[in-house]
């Protein structure tokens, strides 16, 4: 077997700490740009780059990272899953996501957390103003980007979570998984198949399938949505996604996942630094640029 090639990795700048968002691929991320915003915004000596990890050489990039006196990653697509494992401590809400999207680097080992899903629902309470204690939400989707958020949601004490995915199955395992987290929150918790959806509006329907990326719209009631209906993409792109127009069409208010992007930036910047940035300004940069690509 040929041996897999590791990227090199340049120290940080003088006064400056290293942080990089590790995928493959991982060009496009605009983790970057969201880190050096909030680092100017901050003042926080932080020097953030992307990180292309070959695949099968993940953990030796890691390594490698640290031993470039790295101080912390973002995780995305596909590493997730191997982050989760290779962390030495994790949070509790990246052991119930199963999965890790910020590392720190500290002085006894690896920390693992999950800034996800409180991402999501920062960018629905704070940014869109949509309460979630005592909402009724329909989760679509059973993945790990279903899983993450789950978590989070639940700790906002949401009146009802009902989980569809087109898969009964894996929408029954987070049930099963998560039933005594929503009985603490008070929160009843259901799902299975499409069907399992109640055939009336809920206040917020968040699609986490990834049916988005080819433009697929997840089966689901059209009753589901109504006027008062929050209808969250975790997707994002230059044009509103197909999710999106079908709730629109149906009366519901769309959102895309730009917010949740800049909202588990900030979290993961805090995890890091102990300061919290402000994210609109960042949002609203990111939204503009997005608005521009389109024009
Ligand atoms: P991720 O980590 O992004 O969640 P994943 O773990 O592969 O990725 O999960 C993808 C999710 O999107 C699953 O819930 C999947 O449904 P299945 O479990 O039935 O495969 C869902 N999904 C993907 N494409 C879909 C489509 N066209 N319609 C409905 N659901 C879809």
């Amino acid at each position: 077997m040929e041996p897999i090639e590791l990227p090199a990795i340049a120290p940080a700048t003088e006064g400056r700490e290293l942080y990089a968002v590790v995928g493959n691929p991982v060009a496009h991320s605009k983790s970057p740009f969201i880190h050096a915003r909030f680092a100017g915004q901050t003042g926080e000596p932080v020097e953030y780059r992307h990180l292309l990890a070959p695949i099968g050489g993940f953990a030796d990039t890691v390594r490698a990272f640290i031993a470039a006196r790295g101080r912390g990653l973002n995780v995305t697509v596909p590493f997730k899953l191997e982050a989760h494992g290779l962390a030495d401590r994790l949070s509790a809400r990246a052991e119930a996501a199963g999965a890790v999207n910020t590392l720190r680097v500290d002085s006894d080992g690896l920390y693992g957390d999950n800034t996800d899903g409180v991402g999501l629902v920062r960018d629905i309470e704070s940014n869109l103003g949509v309460r979630l204690a005592g909402a009724r939400i329909l989760l679509l989707g059973a993945g790990g980007a279903a899983r993450g958020v789950i978590l989070p949601i639940l700790a906002r004490s949401p009146a009802e979570l009902t989980i569809v995915n087109r898969t009964a199955a894996k929408a029954d395992a987070l049930v099963d998984r998560f039933r005594t987290a929503a009985n603490d929150a008070g929160c009843t918790l259901g799902g299975g198949g499409p069907q399992a959806a109640a055939p009336r509006a809920y206040d917020i329907v968040v699609n986490a399938t990834a049916g988005s990326l080819d433009a697929a719209l997840p089966e689901c009631d059209a009753r589901v949505f109504g006027a008062g209906t929050l209808a969250y993409d975790m997707m994002y792109g230059t044009q509103p996604t197909v999710f999106m127009r079908h709730a629109e069409s149906l009366g519901a208010r769309a959102a895309d996942g730009l917010g949740m992007l800049v909202e588990q930036a900030a979290e993961s910047f805090f995890v890091w630094r102990a300061v919290r940035p402000a994210s609109a300004p960042v949002l609203a940069e990111l939204r503009a640029t997005l608005a521009a690509a389109r024009a």
